[in-house]
């Protein structure tokens, strides 16, 4: 994999086969691969390590929330596949991630980096009061995002509207991991909030997760090339 791009592939599927063959064409040119809970739960963990064998740091998108010491033991679980980024719902509260955290920093081998995950871009004002959480989502946002600092997570999933305003408030050191990225070129599909590439990157994006412009593409090698040569321009 590329190591000076800053783009984790979304590979949206539970097949290992064609997450194989993706993983082959990207090789060189993406900073690495994300499989979430559909691939895991299709694969198990173990789904992870053809992977990692062939030197592509992977992004375990499995948003753990659970209580400490179970979240602490799954983190211990991944750490044999060295995954380079896990996530973690920051709702889960300090206690939880500081508990990750630790079990982050047992590991003997690479030392997995802890993303939080704040509020679900699928949620609104209305969800957040139904479920007695605060309906200014970019409120409870920074909270949650601050607190994932404060207890020791390495970074923040976050869509494109809160890279600037988080990228201040988290100061230059947190990861930013940013979805909902469209180059101009592409199809928006479901994605409502997007910015392009360069522009994520622009208000301090650190790693940019692209899925569909890149695997949907005819040639997914030639979009990631397309996409590498927009950022650096
Ligand atoms: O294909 P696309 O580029 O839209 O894929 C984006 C990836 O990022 C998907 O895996 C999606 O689940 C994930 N994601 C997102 N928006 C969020 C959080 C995660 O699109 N707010």
């Amino acid at each position: 994999m590329s190591v000076s791009s800053p783009i984790f592939c979304a590979i949206d599927t539970p097949d290992a086969s064609k997450a194989l063959a993706l993983a082959t064409q990207l090789k060189g040119k993406v900073g690495g691969l994300k499989l979430g809970l559909e691939y895991i739960m299709a694969n198990g963990p173990q789904g992870v390590a053809p992977f990692k064998e062939m030197g592509v740091p992977i992004f375990v998108d499995v948003k753990l929330h659970d209580i400490p010491n179970t979240v602490a033991g799954a983190v211990k679980s991944l750490l044999p596949l060295e995954p380079d980024f896990i996530t973690i719902h920051t709702s889960g509260g300090a206690a939880m991630m500081k508990a990750a955290a630790q079990a982050a920093a047992t590991a003997t081998g690479k030392r997995p980096r802890l993303l939080g995950v704040t509020v679900l871009t699928s949620l609104d004002a209305n969800d957040m009061t139904q479920v007695g959480q605060d309906p200014d989502t970019s409120a409870q946002v920074e909270r949650l995002a601050l607190l994932a600092k404060e207890s020791g997570l390495d970074g923040i999933v976050c869509s494109s509207a809160e890279v600037a305003r988080l990228r201040k408030v988290l100061g230059p050191d947190m990861v930013l991991m940013v979805p909902g990225i469209r180059p101009a070129w592409a199809a928006a599909n479901d994605q409502k909030r997007i910015m392009t590439p360069r522009e994520a990157m622009d208000v301090g994006a650190t790693y940019l997760v692209i899925g569909r412009p890149i695997t949907g593409a005819q040639s997914p090698a030639e979009a990631a090339d397309r996409v590498n040569q927009e950022i650096v321009a």
